[in-house]
């Protein structure tokens, strides 16, 4: 009998490769998880198993295995079940003698068991990328963010990569029992498991992360069966939200209204998350994290400005819209249409422009299912304000065009006179050349056919001012 221990997958599969080569059958090896080892039996049978793999692999090449086998073992080896690498070896040597189609057999009893396995890690994984949160602790080296989880499987090699990537410019530490990940910027290390006494408490990221939920959560949706489905009582303690969702279960719809209130009270504005790098690329980067005003919790997404980030035009819109606020870009939708028509009509290309929004979210109200564009409140405005001072003086363009009156007032301001006034270069803290016109919308609300194209000759036409004062022919 041969016997080996193994703690990964990868030293299975060095082993299970050896052995294939030697046409060791199932019933004469046995894998042990190390896991269920003595230390020292641990390094003394892994050493000779090592050996007499590495001896069978130098004589024949691998056997070819189908993908999906792959992917199916990756998984199975997180498992907790010792069994697993047993298990794993008998399919394998059966899809390598005889059985190739065996994967797609779902009724037989090996692929069963271990799809079931394979399942369960799956959602044990999806598990830990929602669950996991990381808390901020000030080190003399910086920042560092720890979070601690309990998964049901020894899942985070399958994580840990997702986390480096979602969260690559952090310092992170996840611990879990099992094993700890930590990303330094640059690379993943993996040490072993810890408790969760060593997991920091309390901190300040804890507090951000509670305020942050409340001001997402909205309880008019939420729906218990699904919230005790997706998120295990067990795994309650290590989130801090919990401590509020009782709360809010308790107060529902009428509560929304309330804390969308608070926040937009304590709404730090946009200034809070500007950058210290102001070139176009940061901005756009912290940008999609902005929560300086309540206006993010409802949309999906950071609507920030496109295009040339040299142009010597630049467009301000008001907000996006439906359309926009999924696709991520702004002017897309119907009134991007418009202007799109406008734009080709005055002879000016996208590529030459710089397009942005005054308001960076989606500001809307439900109607049955649709969510009905409506006009940015003023706060929210000024909260974002920032955004565009700072996108403004990065492009520096040569003209500004406002469409329509709350970009505008974002970018004249209340106090100037003629800030509503359409067609008359005027000039803006940004910008000698500050003009401002018709929003594409309006066209489109528009009262009668006359009225529209009435004012898309004026649109064509101050486009058309804005390229001369810029110089593009
Ligand atoms: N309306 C706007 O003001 N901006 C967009 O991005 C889309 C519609
Ligand atoms: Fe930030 Fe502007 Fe969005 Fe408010 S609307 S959260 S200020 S980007």
């Amino acid at each position: 009998m041969f016997s080996a221990v193994v703690d990964n997958f990868d030293a299975w599969r060095k082993q299970a490769r050896g052995l294939l080569a030697a046409e060791r059958a199932p019933s004469a090896v046995r894998f042990v998880a190390a896991e269920e080892t003595q230390p020292s039996l641990f390094g003394d049978e892994a050493a000779e198993a090592a050996d007499s793999a590495k001896i069978t692999e130098l004589n024949s090449p691998p056997r070819r295995v189908p993908p999906a086998f792959l992917d199916l073992a990756k998984h199975v080896a997180c498992h907790r079940t010792p069994g697993r690498w047993n298990e794993l070896y008998r399919l394998l040597w059966r899809l390598t003698h005889d059985e190739p189609r065996l994967l797609e057999v779902a009724t037989d009893d090996d692929v069963h068991l271990l799809r079931t396995k394979e399942k369960q890690v799956t959602r044990d994984v999806h598990k830990m990328k929602a669950f996991v949160r990381f808390r901020r602790v000030e080190t003399p080296d910086g920042e560092r963010y720890v979070a601690w989880h309990r998964p049901d499987h020894r899942v985070l090699p399958l994580v840990a990569p997702f986390f480096s990537r979602r969260f690559r410019e952090m310092h992170w530490t996840v611990m879990t029992p099992d094993a700890t990940a930590v990303w330094d910027g640059e690379q993943l290390h993996y040490g072993p498991g810890a408790n969760s006494a060593a997991a920091p408490q309390g901190d300040a990221l804890e507090e951000l992360w509670r305020t942050y939920y409340a001001g997402i959560f909205n309880p008019a949706r939420i729906k218990l069966k699904m919230m005790r489905r997706e998120m295990p009582v067990r795994h309650w303690a290590t989130l801090p939200e919990t401590t509020i969702i009782p709360e809010l279960l308790a107060a529902a719809p009428r509560r929304v209204e309330a804390m969308v209130r608070a926040a937009a009270a304590a709404a730090p504005g946009a200034a809070a998350y500007l950058p210290e790098a102001r070139d176009w690329a940061s901005l756009a980067a912290a940008a999609a994290g902005c929560r300086g005003c309540d206006l993010h919790a409802r949309a999906t997404q950071t609507v920030f400005g496109v295009g040339n980030p040299r142009a010597r035009i630049v467009l301000v819109g008001e907000q996006p819209g439906d359309q926009e606020d999924r696709a991520g870009r702004p002017f897309i939708g119907p009134a991007g249409e418009v202007l799109d028509g406008a734009l080709r009509q005055a002879g000016l290309a996208r590529e030459e422009l710089y397009l942005t929004n005054a308001v960076k979210h989606f500001h809307w109200q439900p109607q049955g299912t649709r969510r009905l564009h409506k006009k940015p409140p003023a706060r929210a405005e000024a909260a974002c304000r920032p955004w565009l001072a700072a996108e403004l003086d990065a492009v520096g363009p040569k003209a500004i065009v406002c469409l329509g009156a709350t970009a505008a007032q974002a970018v004249l301001g209340r106090d100037a006179g003629k800030a509503r006034e359409r067609g008359v270069w005027q000039r803006s803290r940004y910008c000698e050349r500050t003009l401002v016109t018709w929003h594409p919308a309006a066209i489109l609300r528009a009262p009668d056919a006359p009225a529209a194209a009435r004012m898309r000759a004026d649109l064509v036409r101050h486009l058309q001012m804005a390229q001369d004062e810029a110089g593009i022919s």
